[in-house]
């Protein structure tokens, strides 16, 4: 399957050699290309400060709130250069971004937040009405805490809320940044099997940077890692999951153990110069 989505017609998504500053001097992204094939599940994996955000907010021309500029490189969607195009343009052509730690309108209830993300349909309230009840198959929790206030709900809720509100925007494409973050790893499963669940039933395409490298690699297709702004190495996800550098470098920070990490990150840099 994977094979088929890879080989048919242009990418979704291509990021071409992009290169992004912030504040016109600290250089953060230094060439960065990837591909989204349409359909697909990619992850964008690395550190924290490797440039996953960078990369997504490049995408989804969210920089220019943080005095960020991409200064080269193209990004092209359904083969159209994107550039320059507002986030609210981007939603209407089908690109949502769901930011990392899950950005709720706290003083909202659940349902509000989630209508929230239907504000560039002209598709009228009955469609809408009848995807927010799409939204709580997915998300059955949802429905049982419709009317609590988002800021008094679980941080697994929050990030279901947060998902839950890019899809009531009809999206093509999800950009979602380390849904992971500060959650318990059975929850952690249980948003990444509504990802998957999504990408099957509903054919919406995902762009996932995560540090959780192995819950992402079990769930993407392809996979890419980002390294101090460049990409070091790509590859389907299951070449990279048995990859021995990979589950070297990242097991400790997947298990949050400092020292077990610093050791990893060491013995990987050793390793990396040997192989280069
Ligand atoms: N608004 C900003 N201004 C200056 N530097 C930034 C800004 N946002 C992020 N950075 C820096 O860019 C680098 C990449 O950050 P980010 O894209 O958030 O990485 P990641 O999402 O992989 O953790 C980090 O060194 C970070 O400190
Ligand atoms: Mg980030």
């Amino acid at each position: 399957m994977e094979a088929a989505l890879t080989d048919s017609a242009a990418p979704l998504l291509i990021v071409n050699n992009i290169e992004v500053v912030y504040d016109h001097v600290i250089l953060v992204l230094k060439g960065v290309s990837l591909e989204v094939p349409e359909g697909g599940i990619v992850a964008l994996l690395g550190a924290n400060g490797a440039g996953k955000t960078t990369t997504l907010k490049s995408i989804s021309n969210l920089l220019v709130a943080e005095r960020g500029d991409i200064t080269k490189g193209t990004i092209d969607y359904q083969g159209q250069r994107i550039q320059g195009l507002s986030a609210n343009q981007l939603v209407k052509r089908g690109i949502v971004q769901v930011m990392e730690g899950r950005r709720c309108f706290e003083h909202l209830t659940v349902e509000e937040n989630l209508m929230t993300g239907a504000f560039t349909r002209r598709d009228g309230a009955a469609s809408i009405r009848q995807d927010l009840e799409l939204v709580y198959t997915y998300f059955p929790r949802l429905k049982v805490r419709r009317t609590s206030t988002a800021g008094y709900t679980s941080g697994g809720e929050q990030q279901m809320t947060a998902l839950g509100r890019a899809l009531m925007a009809r999206p093509k494409m999800i950009l979602l940044d380390e849904p992971s973050m500060g959650l318990a790893p059975q929850l952690v499963e249980e948003i990444f099997e509504i990802v998957k669940k999504l990408n099957e039933a509903e054919q919406v395409t995902f762009l996932l940077a995560e540090q959780n490298t192995n819950m992402a690699l079990r769930y993407s297709h392809y996979g890419y890692i980002l390294e101090n702004g460049r990409i070091v190495m790509e590859g389907d996800a299951a070449s990279l999951a048995g990859n021995d550098d990979i589950k070297e470098f990242y097991l400790g920070i997947a298990q949050g153990d400092q020292k077990a990490n610093f050791r990893a990150t060491k013995h990987y840099r050793r390793r990396k110069r040997w192989l280069g």
